[in-house]
C-alpha cells in the first residue's frame, strides 16, 4: 500500500520545488488538491448502493420516549427504514463498549440504547432514504412523544452543587496540593485584587460538517471515511462496539476541514452510519448539520474566581485561582484550567481548585487549548489589574516574578525562552512607548489601548510508528496513521523525510489518514509534530543507515570503512562529508544491490525516564492595540504582536499559519463567540453561524508572528514541541487588558460585546 507512485488523491509538492530543510517556508504540499477540490471529504466518496441518513434529535432536555410514530416518515418514497431505540439491531457488544481513546471518565452516551433523554437535541432516531432529500423530508415526520422531566442547564445557578471531579481521565492532571498558606498571604499583602471571571460555552465550527460515509463491501468489509481526528480510534470504537474484528474495519481521513478538538472523539454519526450500513447490508452516508454541529461537545461554561496578592515591589505573595465548570450528568468532562496559575509565575503560596457540575446537557469536549484557554484568560487579566494596583507595568510585573522551574513540581523546564518572547514582542509592537493610564491615548473619534499577556501549554509527546520506503526510482513514501486536521502534518512530515534524505521535496509523499497504516495516536493536544515527526525521523534514520551500509560494500566508490558520522545525504545522493565528490546516488546504489526498495519500520516511544525530569511547556507573549468606540461599545483589534517559543520550527509558513489561526480565534473568543442556552428549554439557541458570531476578515489585523529559536531534544529528537493550541492562549487576555488601557472598563466576561464594553 505504500507505492511509489502517489495516487492523484496523494498530495505532493509541485514539481520544480527542489531541495528543502528543516525550518523553511515552503508552501502546503496539499494546497493545490484542496482549492481545486480534487481533496475529497468524508462527506464526499461515492458507492453504488449509498443510501442516505438523516438523524432526528430529542426537543426536550430530560425525560423519556413514550412513542415513536415512524408510520408518516415510512410513507416517504425512498425511505429504507427508521432506526431508534426500539427496532435497532441487537449486536451484544454495543450496549458494552462505547468507551473510545479519549473518552473521559464515566459512561459514554450511547445512541439509541433506550427511551431514555439525557440532553436536548439527543439524536433519537436515523431515517435511512435513497436519496438526502427523502430522508431529511421523512425525518421531519417522525412524530415523537416525550415524557418531561425537570431539567438543570445553568451552571451557574448550580455553583452550590460543585464538587471535585470524580471521574479523571488518563492523561489528566488534577491540580496539584496548595504550596504554603495563600489565603494567609493574600490577608497579609499590602497589594491585592479579587476577580471573577465568567465564560460562556463556544462551540467549534469547522468549515467541514461532520460525515460518515461508510461504504459496505461485498466481503462486508467497512470501509469507512469520517470526519477524525483520528482513524485509529475511529476503527477501534466502531469495531469494538458492533463486534467486529479490527481488519474488517477500515477507517480513513486523509483530509479533514477543521475540527480543533470535536472530532477527537467519534461522533455519533459515526455509529449511527455503521449501525445503519449493518443493518441494511449497504452502503450509508451521514452527515450532520451546522445546527447538529452544535449538539455533541462545546467548550464548557466556566465561573472563576482569582485572587492575587503582591508586595509593594511586585513579588507575588499569593496566588488563588478556582475555577467551576460543567459537565454532563453521565461523564465528567476534566480540563486543566486552574494548574496554569501555580506554574507560570513565581510564587510561594498558591491555592487551586478546579470543580465541576453535572448538568442535563451533552458532555463538553476538548476545543483548541482546552482548560488553558479559560484558565490562562483569567490570570492573565488578573495579573493586568494587579499591575494597575501596583503602579507598576504590566509587562514588568511579569518579568519581575519570571521563574526558571516549575515550583509545583520543583523541576527545570526542558526548554524555555518565554523572557525572550516578552522582549522580541515588546520591541516589535513599540511597548515602551506605552503611557501608562488609560484613557490616555485616542485616534478620531475611538480610544485605543495597549494590552499584553501571557500563554503557556504543555510539550507533549506520545508514541507512534512510522514506515518508510525508498524506491528504486529515488522517490521516498513515508507513512503513519496520522491526521492533518488542516494544520500542516503532510507538509511538515514530507519536508522533515526530504530534509533528512536530501531529496526534492516533490519526490517525497507522506501517507495518513488510514487506520490501516502504523500505528498513530490522534491529532491532538499539539503533540502531532514532536510524535509523528519524530518517528518519521527515525524511520528517515534507519534508510539513511541501509544506504550507508549499500554504499560500503561498492568497491572502488570511496566509502569503505566511511563511518555514518562521516556521510551526509543531499542532492538524492550518500556522500562523504569532506569530500563531496565521492558520492553515490541512491537509484545507483539500489540498483547495483538489485533491490527495488528500502523498506524500514521504526517505533517511536517517548523517553519517559528522561523527560519525566523536566517540566516541558510552550510559552507565548501577546500584545495587542484595540480601537474602541465608547458612543457604541464597538472594539476593533488593530494590531497583534504573538512572539511564541515552541521548539524548533520544522515547516515554517504551516507553522506560521497554526498561531496565526489561533490567534484570530482568540479574537473571536475576546468579542464574538458564544453559545446562548435558553434555560427554560435547555437548548442552545443560536446554533448556526448567522446568530453565532466568529470574526470575520474585517475583524482580524495584520498579525505579526515572531518565533524565538527554541531546540528541544528532551520533547523530542527532531528538538519540535508543537504550535497548534498556544496561538489562542493569552490572546482573549491581551484584548480584555488593551480594553481596559483603552477605556478604564474592567471586562471579565466572554465576550466583551458592545453592551459590556458602552
Ligand atoms: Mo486539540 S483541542 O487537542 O484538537
Amino acid at each position: 500500500m505504500i507505492s511509489s507512485h502517489p495516487s492523484s488523491q496523494q498530495p505532493v509538492a509541485e514539481p520544480g520545488t527542489g531541495e528543502v530543510r528543516i525550518g523553511m517556508p515552503v508552501a502546503r504540499v496539499d494546497g493545490r488538491l484542496k482549492v481545486t477540490g480534487q481533496a475529497l471529504y468524508s462527506a464526499e466518496y461515492a458507492a453504488p448502493d449509498l443510501a442516505y441518513g438523516v438523524v432526528v434529535n430529542s426537543t426536550i432536555a430530560r425525560g423519556r420516549i413514550v412513542r415513536l410514530d415512524t408510520a408518516a416518515a415510512r410513507a416517504v418514497p425512498g425511505v429504507l427504514d427508521v432506526l431508534s431505540h426500539e427496532n435497532r439491531p441487537k449486536v451484544r457488544s454495543m450496549d458494552l463498549f462505547y468507551k473510545d481513546m479519549t473518552a473521559p471518565g464515566g459512561s459514554p452516551f450511547k445512541p439509541f440504547l433506550d427511551a431514555e433523554v439525557h440532553y436536548s437535541a439527543q439524536p433519537v432516531a436515523l431515517v435511512v432514504a435513497e436519496t438526502f432529500e427523502a430522508a431529511r423530508a421523512a425525518a421531519r415526520l417522525v412524530a415523537i412523544e416525550y415524557e418531561e422531566q425537570p431539567h438543570e442547564t445553568n451552571p451557574v445557578a448550580n455553583l452550590s452543587r460543585a464538587h471535585e471531579p470524580s471521574r479523571l481521565k488518563a492523561g489528566y492532571s488534577p491540580p496539584p496540593k496548595p504550596r504554603g498558606d495563600a489565603d494567609a498571604a493574600w490577608d497579609a499583602a499590602p497589594v491585592k485584587i479579587d476577580a471573577t471571571f465568567y465564560s460562556g460555552v463556544e462551540h467549534h465550527n469547522p468549515m467541514e460538517m461532520h460525515a460518515s460515509t461508510v461504504i459496505y463491501g461485498e466481503d462486508g468489509h467497512l470501509t469507512i471515511y469520517d470526519k477524525s481526528q483520528g482513524s485509529q480510534n475511529c476503527r477501534w470504537l466502531v469495531s469494538r462496539v458492533f463486534g467486529l474484528s479490527k481488519d474488517q474495519v477500515t477507517v480513513r481521513n486523509p483530509f479533514v476541514g477543521g475540527a480543533f478538538g470535536s472530532g477527537l472523539r467519534p461522533q455519533y454519526n459515526l455509529l449511527l452510519a455503521t449501525m445503519a450500513a449493518l443493518h441494511l447490508k449497504r452502503s450509508v452516508r451521514v452527515v450532520l448539520t451546522r445546527q447538529q454541529q452544535f449538539t455533541f461537545g462545546h467548550r464548557p461554561e466556566t465561573w472563576q474566581r482569582v485572587k492575587l496578592a503582591a508586595d509593594a515591589d511586585g513579588t507575588l505573595r499569593a496566588v488563588v485561582h478556582e475555577a467551576i465548570a460543567e459537565t454532563s450528568r453521565f461523564e465528567d468532562y476534566v480540563e486543566v484550567v486552574v494548574n496554569w496559575s501555580g506554574q507560570l509565575y513565581q510564587c510561594d503560596n498558591v491555592r487551586l481548585k478546579y470543580q465541576l457540575v453535572p448538568l442535563d446537557q451533552y458532555t463538553p469536549i476538548d476545543m483548541r487549548a482546552p482548560g488553558a484557554a479559560h484558565g490562562v484568560y483569567a490570570l492573565e487579566i488578573a495579573m493586568d489589574e494587579l499591575a494597575y494596583a501596583l503602579h507598576m507595568d504590566p509587562l514588568a510585573l511579569r518579568l519581575k516574578n519570571y521563574t526558571e522551574h516549575d515550583a509545583s513540581k520543583d523541576l527545570p523546564y526542558s526548554t524555555k525562552e518565554l523572557r525572550a518572547c516578552y522582549e522580541k514582542a515588546a520591541e516589535r509592537f513599540g511597548w515602551s512607548q506605552r503611557p501608562p493610564a488609560p484613557r490616555s491615548m485616542r485616534r478620531g473619534r475611538e480610544l485605543v489601548g495597549w494590552g499584553m499577556a501571557t500563554g503557556i501549554w504543555d510539550a507533549m509527546q506520545m508514541f507512534a510508528r512510522a514506515r518508510a520506503v525508498l524506491h528504486a526510482d529515488g522517490r521516498l513514501v513515508v507513512g503513519s496513521a496520522a491526521t492533518d486536521i488542516g494544520t500542516g502534518t503532510y507538509t511538515a512530515m514530507s519536508l522533515l523525510a526530504a530534509d533528512a534524505l536530501g531529496l526534492p521535496l516533490e519526490q517525497v509523499s507522506f501517507m495518513l489518514g488510514d487506520s490501516d497504516l502504523p500505528v498513530a495516536p490522534i491529532e491532538g493536544g499539539s503533540s502531532h509534530m514532536a510524535t509523528i515527526g519524530s518517528a518519521v525521523a527515525g524511520a528517515c534514520e534507519k534508510i539513511q543507515r541501509e544506504l550507508w551500509q549499500l554504499a560500503r560494500k561498492v568497491q572502488g566508490a570511496g566509502f569503505e570503512g566511511a563511518r555514518f558520522s562521516e556521510v551526509e545525504f543531499a542532492g538524492g545522493a550518500i556522500r562523504l562529508r569532506m569530500r563531496p565528490e565521492v558520492a553515490l546516488p541512491y537509484t545507483q546504489l539500489l540498483a547495483r544491490a538489485g533491490r527495488s526498495e528500502i523498506d524500514v519500520k521504526y517505533l517511536l516511544l517517548p523517553n519517559v525516564l528522561k523527560q519525566k525530569k523536566y517540566i516541558r511547556a510552550v510559552h507565548s507573549a501577546v500584545f495587542c492595540e484595540v480601537c474602541v468606540d465608547e458612543e457604541l461599545g464597538t472594539v476593533r483589534v488593530t494590531r497583534v504582536v504573538s512572539a511564541v517559543a515552541t521548539g524548533r520550527i520544522i515547516s515554517a509558513r504551516t507553522a506560521r499559519s497554526q498561531i496565526t489561526g489561533g490567534v484570530v480565534w482568540g479574537i473571536s473568543q475576546a468579542l464574538h463567540e458564544e453559545t446562548h442556552t435558553d434555560h427554560a428549554l435547555g437548548r442552545f439557541m443560536n446554533h448556526n453561524l448567522a446568530e453565532y458570531h466568529v470574526a470575520a476578515n474585517a475583524d482580524i489585523p495584520d498579525i505579526d508572528v515572531i518565533f524565538v529559536h527554541e531546540d528541544d531534544r528532551i520533547v523530542s529528537r527532531i528538538g519540535a514541541k508543537g504550535v497548534g493550541e498556544i496561538g489562542i492562549v493569552g490572546t482573549a487576555a491581551a484584548v480584555a487588558n488593551a480594553i481596559f488601557h483603552a477605556t478604564g472598563k474592567r471586562l471579565r466576561s466572554t465576550p466583551m460585546t458592545p453592551d459590556k464594553v458602552m
